[in-house]
């Protein structure tokens, strides 16, 4: 366990030349790590054994961690007027320089490397839109939107694109010089609006097909990309009746905002001893929304893992830990993606499998398991999903299931036929009657009732759920980096299933 000790500025040297992290501004943990004694590759150390190393989490440990997490999303304050980690500011920099300064006090136990990319990165900062003389209160610009030209209001009237809008043919002439009216589905919101800036229109709305408002994006940028806005379906089908009955409908949409590409960094770590041709991944993402801090989301998950890194280092282990802490997650899963995509085929079939921790300590929790299977998703889901199960019923706790819907980091591993799988404690869903029973907390609220938001502080964290499911984390590594007894080989040969089902999510917006 960490032991408190005098704050003491960490020396960078050795450790900040190998990184392409900006290490000027020096991180005061509140403790230093005990000095590694071990040798290159832990060949001294007593094998790893799950129970010790379940008994070596402390909630005091995390929440120490969480306050200097807490620390480093103020030094954005003067850019973003309150605390975030969000890529690109100096919140998520030190973030980076923390878990990098963290593990390079483990000595040689872990080679540690860092992974650059361009993110892109979408900053709405005014919107309106006005359809006849109402503003439809469900309208919000999608993710990743383009502004309006020149940056200010654009007129038109109100043309309806056939079908879901998701062939060219499907937005009409008129649409030219005007904003089109498209229904929710079948294409990504991505498609839809590239369609209608093909076509010549100033602005595009997606209407849903359910009552409620789309929280979506449009993904990749595309220089067909026009402004545009989503709705929900009540308001969308009453313009689209007016429209019919040949009623001539207009609107104004306004939406300043900026997209840029920015390089920011993944973080990976991977035990020198151990089997390398066999590796146990987990991994959690380092950056928060711009809205907040990001304490929960993800900086739980990632502080669990640094955690669990330093405790797992007092160990020697017989298959290689490979630990990642992903960047832009919040802007798509682009970390984790971008890090799939570059790995050769050897090295895509050295990973067993990847685990997802994200948002491990949500105030008004349930404990979550992703609903993987092996008749949808890569071979060793369903293993995986068990030894969550085991471990939560040995415990006594109870435990849901959530759907596995490309919501998370786990995402690219599983269309690259990785088996994967994790645990959550809950976002913006509502918690249930029944989960009110079984987890305590309040029926009716979210699970994490600030999610994505400012006030996801150090007073939003269930201390208790998040030292359990550390512990739950710290299982499923040793038992792994222990043995993969009875678990699935990969086969290179086989053919890819990743859903088996079409997902509407890539990342926490929908994508189509
Ligand atoms: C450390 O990891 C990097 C990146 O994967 C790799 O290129 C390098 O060979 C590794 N070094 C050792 C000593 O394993
Ligand atoms: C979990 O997946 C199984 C198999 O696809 C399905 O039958 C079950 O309804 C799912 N449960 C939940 C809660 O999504
Ligand atoms: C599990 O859920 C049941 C209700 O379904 C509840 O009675 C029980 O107390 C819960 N167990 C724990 C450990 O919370
Ligand atoms: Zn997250």
């Amino acid at each position: 366990m960490a032991r408190l000790s005098v704050v003491a500025a960490l020396a960078f040297t050795g450790a900040a030349s190998a990184l392409q992290i900006p290490l000027q501004i020096p991180i005061n943990t509140p403790w230093t790590e005990t000095p590694a004694v071990h040798q290159d590759d832990g060949d001294e150390l007593p094998l790893i054994d799950s129970k010790t190393l379940q008994d070596r989490i402390a909630s005091s440990s995390l929440e120490a961690r969480a306050k200097v997490l807490y620390d480093l999303a103020k030094r954005s304050e003067d850019e973003y007027n309150h605390p975030t980690r969000v890529i690109g500011s100096k919140g998520h920099e030190a973030t980076l320089t923390y878990i990098q300064s963290t593990l390079a006090q483990l000595g040689s136990y872990y080679n540690v490397s860092s992974q650059s990319f361009p993110a892109v990165t979408g900053n709405v900062f005014e919107s309106r839109l006005v359809v006849g003389a109402e503003v439809p209160s469900s309208a919000a610009p999608m993710g990743l939107t383009p502004p309006t030209r020149n940056n200010e209001p654009v007129h038109g009237q109100v043309i309806l694109a056939e079908n879901e809008g998701c062939e060219p043919s499907d937005v009409p002439e008129q649409a030219s010089g005007n904003i089109v009216l498209i229904k929710r589905g079948t294409c990504p919101f991505g498609t839809k609006s590239e369609n209608a800036g093909k076509a010549g229109a100033l602005a595009a709305i997606v209407y849903n097909t359910d009552p409620e408002p789309v929280q979506g994006t449009l993904g990749t940028p595309s220089p067909d990309h026009v402004a545009t806005f989503g709705i929900g379906g009540t308001e969308g089908s009453k313009y689209v009746e007016k429209i019919r009955k040949g009623e001539k409908l207009d609107a104004i949409a306004y939406i300043d905002a900026e997209v840029r590409t920015i390089v920011t960094t993944n973080i990976i770590a991977q035990t020198l001893g151990g089997d390398a041709e066999n590796c146990v991944m987990a991994g959690g993402h380092s950056d928060s929304v711009a809205e907040g801090p990001g304490i929960n989301d993800d900086g739980t998950g990632s502080l669990s893992l640094l955690e669990v890194a330093v405790q797992l280092s007092r160990f020697r282990v017989n298959n290689c830990v490979r630990l990642a802490w992903w960047a832009a997650e919040e802007e798509g899963l682009l970390g984790s993606d971008y890090y799939v995509s570059q790995l050769s085929g050897e090295d895509n079939q050295r990973i067993r499998l990847f685990m997802d921790y994200d948002m491990m300590a949500s105030p008004n929790y349930a404990y979550q398991i992703y609903n993987a299977t092996n008749e949808e998703n890569p071979t060793g889901s369903a293993e995986l999903k068990e030894l969550y199960i085991d471990w939560y019923e040995d415990q006594g706790l109870n435990y849901t299931f959530i759907p596995f819907d490309g919501r998370s980091d786990y995402d690219g591993f599983i269309r690259n036929g990785i088996p994967g799988g994790g645990i959550a404690t809950g976002a913006e869903g509502v918690k249930t009657k029944d989960e009110e029973a079984m987890f305590g907390g309040k029926a009716g609220d979210w699970y994490d009732p600030n999610y994505h938001q400012i006030g996801d502080d150090l007073r939003n964290l269930a201390l208790d759920a998040w030292e359990v499911n550390t512990k739950l984390i710290a299982h499923s590594i040793a038992t792994f980096a222990k043995s993969f007894k009875g678990f699935p080989e990969r086969n290179a040969d086989a053919e890819i299933s990743s859903y088996g089902r079409d997902v509407k999510y890539h990342g926490s917006k929908l994508v189509v």
